[in-house]
């Protein structure tokens, strides 16, 4: 079997979200028995022995297809040769907070880990966790000198799956059946998930919940507040859920996506799509050719009140950039 290799730096890897990130990536989970990954973990100088005792767990797994781990404080270091950069280190939210409450405190991490990434692999891929995911992509992407903005997404997979297991429950059908489930717009309380496009073993959602004000009233408000509701729940923000949904977000991307099918990412708006600004991150259906390149899917069909909801979003994203303005030129 031909050994491939695969450099992934990590970011906050000792908070929560890597805890249940980093052995499934070096599982062979992701990248398939036939690849060696090293890890690349970053941390803030008083994260770094935290992040070093996972590593050490790393290790004591004895996973076949785990190369090497290094822990680092910063982030030229961490990114140097990263064919994936999974950027999640940053404060979570509290209850009764917003996500867009944190854009002050965490934005500007992504300034100068932005400028970091020129020290990756010139093939890098970017992925943003850290909320607000959106911005802190935009950000990101605003720092990092001539990395094409392509290369940037930011994770609504999360929702997605999030929206589909609601459907299935209510459908009574296993998750697999439903598909083709768009997250629109802003990873916050304004994001459409849509069910008008949406399949429930292959015929329309709405044909099979024929029960229209659930949707409305209960299935959107579920999903747009869902991680509050984990926070007032658990006391801590979702964790396993979101490595869960990082791995599945990065397969979409290295997977060519299935005939008829799609996912979602928040991707940058080039102003042609859906009447969506240029210039946000924004969560569209993309399709990826599963050689790094992915397209928006441009054929959706949407009411006149899923129209609104896909700009009231597109504003809120406006006003997230307008907070962060002076984070965006390097
Ligand atoms: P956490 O507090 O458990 O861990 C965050 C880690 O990041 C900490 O170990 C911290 O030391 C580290 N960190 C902070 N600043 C850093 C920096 N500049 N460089 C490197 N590391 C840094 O938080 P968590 O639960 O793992 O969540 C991380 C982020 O992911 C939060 O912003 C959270 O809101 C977000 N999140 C996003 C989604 C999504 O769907 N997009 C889902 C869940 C959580
Ligand atoms: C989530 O959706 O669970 C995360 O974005 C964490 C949060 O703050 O809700």
């Amino acid at each position: 079997m031909t050994q491939k290799r695969v450099n992934v730096a990590v970011t906050g890897a000792a908070g929560q979200i890597g805890y249940s990130l980093l052995f499934r990536l070096a599982s062979g989970e992701l990248f398939g028995n036939d690849t060696k990954v090293r890890l690349q973990l970053l941390e803030t100088p008083q994260g770094v022995r935290a992040a070093e005792g996972t590593a050490m767990e790393l290790d004591d797994c004895a996973f076949n297809t785990l190369d090497s781990v290094d822990c680092f404080d910063s982030p030229e270091s961490a990114f140097e040769g990263a064919h994936w950069v999974l950027m999640i280190g940053s404060m979570p939210r509290g209850p009764g907070m917003e996500r867009s409450d944190l854009i002050r405190s965490n934005g500007p991490i992504f300034v100068g880990q932005g400028k970091a990434l020129s020290r990756a692999d010139r093939d890098v891929r970017i992925v943003v966790v850290g909320n607000p995911c959106n911005t802190n992509a935009l950000i990101a992407l605003n720092n990092a000198g001539d990395i094409p903005s392509s290369r940037f997404s930011a994770m609504t997979a999360l929702d997605e799956n999030r929206a589909r297991a609601q459907l299935a429950k209510k459908a009574s059908v296993p998750v697999s059946r439903v598909s083709r489930m768009t997250i629109w717009g802003n990873h916050s309380t304004t994001m459409y998930p849509d069910y008008e496009n949406a399949l429930i073993s292959d015929q329309p959602a709405t044909q099979v919940i024929t029960e229209q004000p659930w949707f409305d009233e209960t299935f959107i408000p579920c999903v747009q507040k869902r991680g509050a509701a984990i926070i007032e729940a658990r006391g801590k923000s979702s964790a396993a859920s979101a490595a869960s949904a990082c791995l599945d977000h990065v397969r979409n991307f290295l997977r060519p996506t299935p005939a008829g099918q799609w996912f979602s990412a928040a991707v940058l708006s080039d102003g042609q799509h859906y009447d969506v600004p240029k210039g946000l991150i924004y969560s569209f259906p993309l399709r990826s050719d599963g050689r790094g390149n992915y397209e928006i899917v441009d054929s959706l069909r949407l009411s006149a009140s899923g129209q609104d909801k896909l700009r009231l979003t597109a504003q809120e994203l406006m006003q997230e950039r307008d907070v962060v303005k002076d984070l965006l030129k390097s």
